[in-house]
């Protein structure tokens, strides 16, 4: 066994500030995909941890990314996605392209020494695995392959990337530490507990459900139980893919047939968390299958809403100062902790 992080972490806003520091400033994190920059002009906003950024592909431009954080009081600037030519600050409409550049600020002509070049948005890293887009706000981050690791083979062992299509987002929050939705994404133990329905097909005892970490990657492989009978069983993917990409990226692949879903995991708050998951399927997979996919994933996602919950209030209430961990089945969780104590110690 060995010990967890300090409890007190998962609720003091003074780490919740050096994670934003140390961690989300300078790691690779999901923004979204390149189908939502699929024609030229267009754009969306998204968040690497609590930092506001916008993708972009401008007219016969390449998608970049910046701070979209206005450069006069520092108004978030773009919100949603969309076409445009330009995005406008709502507070007093200074206007930037989509190349970051400053093209207009109402009276900057009443104003000696204005100087638009040196105003534009901050542009940050920006690159893509197959239809994945990450960002980087660290300008001097080493490449992204670096941070996915073996993950991208893994997953093309499995399933082909260039065939899949986005087919919708799922978003919702939760009452829990970004850590606490981190580490009950990166074990099974509390699956045969906390999720029976999962848990009657995909094979979760500890010596066929497989547990790897590498770098800052961790994957769990779960093969499907014999003799299943449910829709897992109809496709080509024969086992569960579960990987984690450091600080907060979860790819989920089940069997049966072309799925993926993937999101970041965001911190609002020491004690609240946004998810959003990308649901992506192969060209041919029917409705029927997705709906009875979506349903068994929906009923996994509310069991653990409930847990991560409970797993706040008990952390919260601070006369402990921390928990133990499985050095085998949580092994996951044990290198995950490490990562987040190593940053906020470097
Ligand atoms: S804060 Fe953006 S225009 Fe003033
Ligand atoms: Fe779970």
């Amino acid at each position: 066994m060995e010990r967890t992080l300090p409890w007190s972490w998962y609720v003091d806003p003074e780490v919740l500030r050096r994670e934003g520091e140390r961690i989300f400033a300078h790691a690779w994190q999901y923004a979204g995909h390149t189908g939502q920059l699929a024609e030229d002009g267009s754009y969306f906003a998204a968040a690497a941890g609590q930092i506001p950024v916008v993708v972009t592909r401008a007219r016969e431009g390449d998608i970049r990314a910046f701070l979209n954080v206005c450069r006069h009081r520092g108004h978030v600037v773009a919100t949603g996605a969309g076409r445009r030519e330009t995005l406008q600050c709502p507070y007093h409409a200074w206007t930037y392209g989509l190349d970051g550049a400053l093209r207009a600020a109402p009276r900057a002509d009443r104003e000696p020494g204005f100087d638009f070049a040196e105003l534009g948005l901050q542009e940050i890293a920006v690159d893509s695995w197959g239809p994945f887009l990450f960002v980087n706000p660290d300008a001097d981050a080493p490449p992204l392959p670096e941070t996915l690791g073996d993950v991208p083979e893994r997953v093309a062992a499995i399933i082909d990337l260039d065939t899949l299509e986005f087919r919708f987002r799922t978003e919702y929050e939760v009452e829990a530490s970004w850590k606490i939705v981190c580490e009950n994404f990166l074990e099974c133990y509390h699956c045969s507990v906390a999720h029976p329905g999962f848990s009657a097909e995909v094979d979760i005892s500890p010596d066929a459900y497989r547990l790897e970490s590498d770098g800052l990657t961790s994957s769990q492989r779960g093969p499907l139980r014999e003799h299943g009978s449910s829709f897992l069983v109809d496709g080509e993917i024969p086992h569960s893919q579960f990987h984690f990409v450091w600080p907060n990226f979860g790819i989920n692949i089940f069997p049966g047939q072309a799925n993926l879903s993937c999101g970041p995991i965001l911190p609002l708050s020491p004690e609240r968390t946004a998810r959003s998951l990308d649901y992506f399927f192969g060209p041919d997979v029917e409705q029927p299958w997705i709906d009875e996919l979506i349903a068994f994933d929906t009923q996994v996602g509310n069991e653990d809403t409930e847990l991560v919950t409970g797993v706040q209030q008990g952390v919260r209430s601070g006369l402990l100062a921390g928990g133990r961990l499985l050095t085998e089945s949580e092994q996951l969780v044990a290198h995950f902790q490490r990562l987040c104590a190593e940053a906020l110690a470097g």
